[in-house]
């Protein structure tokens, strides 16, 4: 059955929901589904912006023959070819064998590398500057590089002020009916998993957005719609979408907050985990978030790293290193170029206590612009009732710090 929507009077949403995928690129978990948005537009010539995952290619194809009718698709603009977008090119190009296929230089090398068969069918290489006209619609290309791989493009349709802005304002979330971003309680329902997606998916590469949103504000009052290739097509509120685009690619935080990660075999650092938080809220700082890094996503911890002002990592020893899944997320806070945070250290440990150094070295030599708090809690296997004053202290150094 095709589920197609009109996104203004001739172009429409042809893409696809999948609740099926567990996790996305086989690595982060989306118990609320994603879109695979794709668009056609219907002018003189038809033009198909980008396809979607294979897995739900046939929805794709009910969509286009229910617009298309007999008609020949005439245009493929592929704006980012990742798999989860360009995997049914080659159904496209079997199903409508006279579509010119326009993308970049670097998509079309891709392309290649990941076999698909584009040999023999009219390949139009495009870049930043270049305008086409498809009737009464002309688009213009806008080179995005690693926003979020190194192919990626943006389209600009200047007739509506359409902006196909690939995988730059995508959100994870099946849209499963809805469509724009004033038919979903954004910031209630979406906020947190847009964040995590853009986070986890293009948040290492934060200069490269910033290069981006600049280049968008050139344009931003001839914009009336953010078309992405998940999540809900934006027609209003840029504002709010482009402010959370500019704190996440600076990597600015968003609130003035405290994320407590703790490590914790036996119970003893959750205990104290536990009971920090509750020192925190009784000086008034009740935005904190406690997270057990044993049964909680690292993608999710990334996502709260991003947003929050402070870190507490709180971890035991174990194997004379880091617990092995906070030195995870570490690592993961490092390659996503997490930076410019306040971290407050708790460690714990039998004998030979060596993970708030450990913490302590990786913030300072591996990551940029850390602030570790001097007021580091050692645990002894547990926290006794006389240790408490020391508890309390890291308390207020916390307190102060996000007051200030
Ligand atoms: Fe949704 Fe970079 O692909």
């Amino acid at each position: 059955m095709h589920y197609v929507r009109k996104v203004t009077n001739d172009i429409y949403w042809v893409g696809a929901n999948d609740h099926r995928l567990a996790l996305f690129e086989n690595i982060h978990p989306i118990p609320k589904g994603v879109s695979y948005n794709a668009y056609l537009l219907l002018d003189e010539q038809s033009v198909l912006f980008d396809t979607i995952d294979w897995s739900a290619c046939r929805q794709l194809l009910d969509n286009i023959e229910h617009l298309l009718g007999d008609k020949p698709l005439d245009v493929l603009v592929i704006n980012h070819m990742e798999p989860d977008h360009g995997a049914s090119i080659e159904e496209i190009l079997l199903r409508y064998p006279k579509v010119k296929v326009v993308s970049t230089e670097k998509s079309f090398m891709l392309m290649r590398q990941f076999g698909f068969h584009i040999e023999g069918h009219e390949l139009v290489e495009v870049k930043e500057g270049d305008t086409m006209s498809f009737g009464k619609h002309e688009v213009t290309f806008i080179a995005a590089p690693m926003v979020h791989w190194p192919e990626a493009m943006i389209t600009f349709d200047l007739t509506d002020g359409v902006l196909f802005s690939a995988d730059a304002f995508g959100s994870f979330i099946a849209l499963d009916g809805k469509l724009f971003n004033d038919e979903v309680n954004f910031d209630r329902d979406w906020i947190d998993e847009a964040r995590r997606y853009y986070t986890n998916i293009v948040g290492k590469y934060g200069p490269h957005v910033q290069h981006l949103l600049a280049k968008a504000a050139t344009i931003v009052d001839k914009i009336n719609y953010i078309c992405p290739l998940h999540g809900p097509v934006w027609r209003s509120d840029f504002g709010y979408l482009l402010d959370k685009y500019q704190h996440w690619s600076t990597y600015e935080p968003e609130d003035k907050a405290v994320m407590i990660a703790y490590a914790s075999m036996y119970g003893n650092t959750e205990s104290v985990a536990q009971a920090l938080a509750g020192k925190l809220v009784e000086r008034g700082i009740t935005n904190v978030a406690l997270y057990d890094v044993s049964n909680t996503h690292v993608s999710y911890l990334i996502s709260e790293a991003f947003r929050v002002s402070h870190l507490v990592l709180a971890s035991v020893t174990y194997n004379l290193g880091i617990y092995p899944v906070m030195h995870n997320f570490l690592m993961d806070m490092k390659a996503l170029n997490v930076q410019n945070r306040m971290v407050a250290l708790i460690e714990n440990g039998s004998w030979a206590t060596k993970s708030g150094d450990l913490m302590q070295d990786f913030l300072d030599d591996e990551m940029k612009q850390m602030t570790v708090l001097n007021q580091r809690l050692s645990i002894a296997s547990s926290l006794p009732s006389s240790k408490e004053e020391e508890l309390d202290q890291l308390a207020d150094a916390i307190a102060d710090s996000v007051r200030e």
